[in-house]
This record gives structure tokens, sequence and C-alpha cells, in this order.
């Protein structure tokens, strides 16, 4: 039998939605009207959408099937029973909370478990969760390993966590300041890069013996299996579920956005294996979500998430999602573009700071290279740097910039082929033979918090 090199989108295409093509000029002035903001364009300018991999997963025939089977009963419908076990499947846990999306676990686990003074450790915190974190006055500690924080830095492993740093933190704060630590599958904000099973294994253990509760941010829980499937010795032959089981095994509950690695348009939820806590979460749920059969979800969401969660969890389609990403970085990296090494699972992230040397942090250099992606090519990309992490001063009115300047080219799952890939890849290196003449830019308008997806800017 010959041996392929190619491995080919495990699916065939049913539905196709046109992408809409537009004029260099027309980008220009519609990228101007928005603020130089990706986040307030309209979708319909944009050639191809990298702006998130979360909510934008194209749906199987199954989960389409399983959305006309949805039981929209108020309380305890089909549909939820088929959700709480898909869950109960993969995480163990044995309380399952519906949420409409991953922050609002996020927010209800925040208001439980956090109070004013209190340190989350997590390797790096997503925006949502440091923002609810930071929203019931506690705060929110980032501390992944040295490598995690260099682009270039290669480690099979870049989001683990520092297991000396959290126990440094836990002898600095003390135990009791310390309502949960979390680790986040895979590392979004620092590349979405995988956490080993020794490493989540390690820091478990640290938690238990100081009785701190361990919580897995599982948005992207399928590619970690797969990565330490790859990449991690004893793991080879094991199934991406069994490895999936064992990692939630060492924690205590999880919070999940199911817009990811459940391969739905919405969804979520928060888990736990403590009874008395479920009944304070189920409580702030029926406030603010719904009744807890449903959460903030149709039944027929409840339907699409279980089914995506047996989806995800097969080796075809993890196999292509992985060299899917990988294609896209391995093709940028060979002609110079400097990305994060390796490249993550869900996105390739590019770093802004070494892409554009000559504009400083504070012009905001990861906010240049979107604005100039989305005029040379169409492509709607994210800034993961000062615009989003940097700091303003409300006293001084100063800038502190943020540790590192990415852009980040999230792949949506089963939705571009290669050849829209190959454009992608043609549009980058357009932009980075022409990068000498790229500017800065500065802030016009900015919010409190999570200030990148409304503020405007305006180029140097
Ligand atoms: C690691 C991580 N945690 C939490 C969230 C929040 O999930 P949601 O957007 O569903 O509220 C995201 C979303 O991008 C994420 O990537």
């Amino acid at each position: 039998m010959p041996t392929f090199r190619t491995i080919i989108e495990p699916f065939k295409i049913k539905t196709v939605e046109p992408i809409r093509m537009t004029t260099e000029a027309e980008r220009a002035r519609v990228l101007r009207e928005a603020g130089y903001n990706v986040f307030l364009l309209k979708a319909h300018d944009v050639l191809i959408d990298l702006l998130t991999d979360s909510g934008t997963s194209a749906m199987s025939a199954e989960q389409w099937a399983g959305i006309m089977r949805g039981d929209e009963a108020y309380a305890g419908s089909d549909s939820w029973f088929r959700f709480e076990a898909a869950v109960r499947n993969v995480v163990g846990f044995r309380h399952v909370l519906p949420t409409h999306q991953g922050r609002a676990a996020e927010r209800i686990l925040a208001s439980v478990l956090c109070k004013p003074g209190d340190v989350v450790p997590n390797n790096t915190h997503f925006d949502t969760t440091r923002a609810n974190i930071e929203f019931v006055g506690a705060r929110a500690v980032d501390l992944v390993i040295a490598e995690g924080r260099v682009p270039s830095a290669r480690h099979p492993f870049k989001g683990n966590m520092d297991v000396a740093a959290l126990r440094a933190l836990i002898a600095e704060v003390g135990r009791e300041r310390i309502p949960f630590c979390m680790i986040t599958v895979t590392n979004n904000s620092g590349g979405g890069q995988p956490v080993s099973m020794a490493n989540v294994r390690e820091v478990s253990a640290v938690c238990r013996e100081h009785a701190i509760p361990l919580y897995i941010d599982a948005c992207r829980f399928a590619e970690n299996a797969y990565f330490v499937k790859l990449r991690e010795e004893g793991y080879a032959d094991r199934t991406p579920l069994e490895i999936a089981r064992e990692l939630f095994s060492y924690a205590d509950g999880c919070t999940m956005s199911a817009k990811k690695d459940a391969l739905v348009n919405i969804g979520g939820f928060l888990a736990t294996n403590d009874p008395a806590l479920a009944q304070r979460e189920r409580d702030l749920l029926i406030l603010t979500e719904g009744f807890p059969t449903y959460g903030g979800l149709a039944g027929r969401d409840l339907e699409a998430i279980a089914i995506g969660l047996d989806e995800v969890l097969q080796e075809d389609y993890l196999r292509y999602r992985l060299r899917s990403t990988e294609y896209l970085g391995a093709a940028i990296a060979a002609a110079g573009v400097p990305i994060v090494q390796p490249p993550g699972g869900h996105a390739i992230y590019v770093d802004a700071a070494a892409f554009l040397p000559h504009v400083p942090p504070l012009q905001l250099p990861g906010q240049a290279l979107v604005a100039e992606l989305y005029r040379v090519g169409g492509i709607r990309a994210v800034e993961i740097g000062t615009v989003m992490f940097g700091r303003l001063d409300p006293e001084t009115g100063e800038e502190s910039p943020a540790p590192m300047e990415l852009v980040r080219l999230a792949i949506p799952r089963r939705v571009y082929t290669q050849s829209h890939i190959d454009y992608v890849v043609e549009a980058i290196l357009h932009v980075w033979n022409a990068r000498a003449s790229i500017r800065g830019y500065r802030f016009v308008e900015q919010a409190e918090v999570l200030r990148h997806f409304t503020a405007r800017f305006e180029p140097l």
C-alpha cells in the first residue's frame, strides 16, 4: 500500500456560503470608517475571517439533524439528558451546568468562589476569565513557564504552568487567598500552546497538597489531547477521548466554551464534583442564564453540542485540524515571518514586535499589522498585545505595554480549504515584503474594560 503525505479535509462540502470579493480601495475606506478596529467591520466586507475560531465552526450533517431533533421542553428535555451524558462522558465531573457560552461559566465560578483580595493562578488567563476574576475584586495571575513568554522559543508544551512559581505564589499569599487554580488547555493567550499531562498531574498534586480546587479552562481540550498523543511519551497508542478523560481526572471542575471544541456556534458549560458548590452555582444560573436543564441554551443547541463533543475527538478530524494550522505556520515561517513556534492548535500567532521592529509597543505594532492584513488581503485577524492586554493607568494616563505583541490568525473549524489558506499565505507575504513602510497607531477612544472590542484608532 502506498503511504500518502497529503492530509485531506476529512469532510465533503454540502452547503456553501459565498465570499464577497472586495477591492483594496474599498477595504481602505471601510477600515477607516471602523476606526481601524477590525471588530467594528461588517463581516460581509471580510474575505477570509480569521478573527476567531470561537463560534465559527461549520456544523456537520449529524449536528444539523440534531438541531431538528432538539427538544424544547422548559425542564428535563431529552436534549438536556443527551447533553449531560455527552459532557460527563468526556469530563467525568458529576455536576454539569449548561451556560450560553464560556464567559457565563466563568462569571458564575468567579462570583461564587472569589472575594476581593483573592488570587487566582492560571497558565495564562484568557481575557474574559481575567475580567470576570477582576470584576469580583480578585487578582488574576499568569504563571506560564518562561519558554511560553518567548515567541521564538521551541518547547513541545509551551502552555505548561511554572510549578515552582505556583508554589512560590501559594507561599507568598497563603492558601486561604487562593479559591481555585486554573489551567487553560490549550493556552490561547500564550499562542494556543498545549499543556502536557505531566504538567497537569504536577499542578494537580500541588493543588491537592494545599486543598486548592483545580479547574480546567477546557475550550480546546480535544486539540490539547491530540498534542499529548503526538508529543508526550506514553500516549501514542491512547485515543483522544482516553487522554482527555485522564486530564480531567486530575481536576475538580471545568469551564468550557462549546464554541471551540464542541464544534458549535453557541454554548458552554460549568462542571464540578462538589455538590454544595454546584447548588450555589445553580442558584446563580437560574438568576441569569436559565433553568438548570437548559442554562442559556435552546434544546437544539444542547443536541448540537452533544454530537460535537463526539465528533471533535475523532482522530481523522484532529489530525487534519492540527496539520492545517501547522501548514499555514510553516509556509509563512519558511519565508522568514516571525511566528510563535511551534504552531499552536487553533491559530498561528505572528510576532508583531519582530515583524515591525521599527514600531515600538506603545505605537501598537499588532494593531498596525492587523489593519494592514485587512487592507491588503481582506483578512481579518486579531491583535493580542498592548491593545488587548496593555494597561492605561487612569490616574497618570500612562500606558504600560503587554508582555508580547502578537497577532492571531485563528482558523475556524471545518470552514476553509487549503486554497483559502494558500491565499492567506500569499497576502501575509505581500505585507511582509512591504513591512518597512508600515506605521504605528494610537488610540482615539477606549472603554475601561475589554477595550479591544470597541476601541477606535488612528494611524500615526
Ligand atoms: C481560553 C478561553 N477561555 C474562555 C473563553 C471564553 O469563551 P466565550 O467566548 O464562549 O465566552 C475563550 C474564548 O475565546 C477562550 O479562548
